[in-house]
């Protein structure tokens, strides 16, 4: 069958401080913070982190909710790994920049005949960079991670589930991907096409205990797929019902994109998206992506108390553009005309972020 799919858009993580977050995404993994936002669902205060490649390409942004209020539980059902491309030869540098910064790593390993490293953000979740040839995607740069072994964006994620059947059903016939190869406990499926960002691992792990769905530090959330419109994301849903995973969600207007929730049947959430006119450029410019937070123009009336609530945070110099280290911003769809709202309808919650909220 064909895929409405055209690989991955985000991949969402909880960690605990945002500090700390900005801190092993800036400096230890060497992103870009493209843009500080809050969570769009409940009534907590809750930041939003996107980071990415020296794009903001659609497809290397990782996306952080600081969740120091409630530990998760790692486990099956879960994402277990944010996976990055970076150069052939490029995994001996980051062995040993991980040494450096004192971070827990799995030493150069091989799957599907391919060298990667595995790492452990400080609140649990794990990270890899793994060897790609021909992945034309520029990396973010800072003092010691040079554009010649930076990570270019993503190559995908490795899922944990403890039975291969019912999740490989859903990759293949609800989201189109075709299954390329098996290696031990993996098992590779691709969105069809070219291009880098296509790739889920499934890693049985029959054994292992199901982890927590709910947002939780040290945990994945969810993965995002991007398809071509919001048609598309209506013909998706609609491909959902069909097949009988009836409880995909309505489809909900996260500002900078369009989403559209399932939970998979091993477990893992799975949001597809749709970009909508100006993507991340709608309410900053290039070179100012990721220097200040921005709410969501429903939440923007209540920004003292949203604030109020909210870790100090402070991003590093070296997060602003560079001469040479960005091109020109590449929106996926034109900027929105004044006027142009929306083509199907969308949801968003309007909510109170009350004193009350308070988190300790
Ligand atoms: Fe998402």
């Amino acid at each position: 069958m064909t895929s409405l799919l055209q690989g991955v858009h985000h991949i969402t993580l909880c960690p605990g401080g945002a500090q700390q977050d900005i801190d092993f995404f800036t400096q230890v993994l060497g992103q870009r913070l493209i843009k500080q936002t809050v969570l769009m669902d409940g009534s907590i205060p809750i930041y939003h982190f996107y980071y990415g490649n020296a794009d903001a390409d659609v497809g290397s942004i990782a996306t952080c909710f600081p969740y120091s209020r409630k530990a998760g539980r790692a486990g099956s059902g879960q994402l277990s790994c944010t996976s990055y491309t970076v150069p052939n030869g490029a995994v001996t540098f980051w062995r040993d920049h991980f040494d450096r910064h004192h971070a827990e790593h799995s030493g150069v390993q091989e799957r599907f005949g391919t060298k990667y490293l595995r790492a452990r953000h400080p609140a649990g979740l794990l990270v890899e960079v793994i060897e790609e040839r021909g992945d034309g995607r520029h990396a973010w740069t800072t003092k010691e991670i040079t554009k010649d072994v930076g990570t270019r964006g993503f190559f995908g994620a490795v899922l944990s589930v403890r039975d291969a059947r019912e999740q490989e059903s859903f990759f293949v016939d609800a989201l189109g991907f075709r299954k390329v190869g098996v290696d031990g406990p993996y098992h590779r499926f691709e969105v069809p096409g070219t291009g880098p960002g296509r790739v889920v691992d499934l890693h049985v792990e029959p054994e292992r205990t199901p982890g927590s769905w709910g947002f939780g530090a040290g945990t994945a959330h969810h993965i995002a797929f991007n398809v071509e419109s919001d048609a598309a994301l209506v013909k998706q849903k609609a491909l959902y019902e069909e097949l009988g995973y009836t409880d995909a969600s309505e489809i909900k207007d996260r500002f900078y994109f369009h989403s559209m929730y399932v939970r998979s049947p091993g477990g893992i959430l799975v949001e597809c998206t749709a970009n909508v006119p100006g993507g991340f450029y709608q309410d900053e410019a290039p070179e100012d992506l990721g220097t200040k937070l921005h709410l969501p123009p429903w939440f923007e009336d209540q920004r003292a108390a949203i604030v109020s609530q909210l870790e100090p945070i402070s991003v590093p110099e070296e997060n602003r553009p560079r001469p040479g280290t960005t091109t020109a911003p590449k929106p996926v769809v034109a900027p929105r005309a004044a006027g142009d709202e929306a083509t199907i309808p969308v949801s968003h919650s309007k909510v109170t972020f009350g004193a009350d909220k308070q988190t300790t």
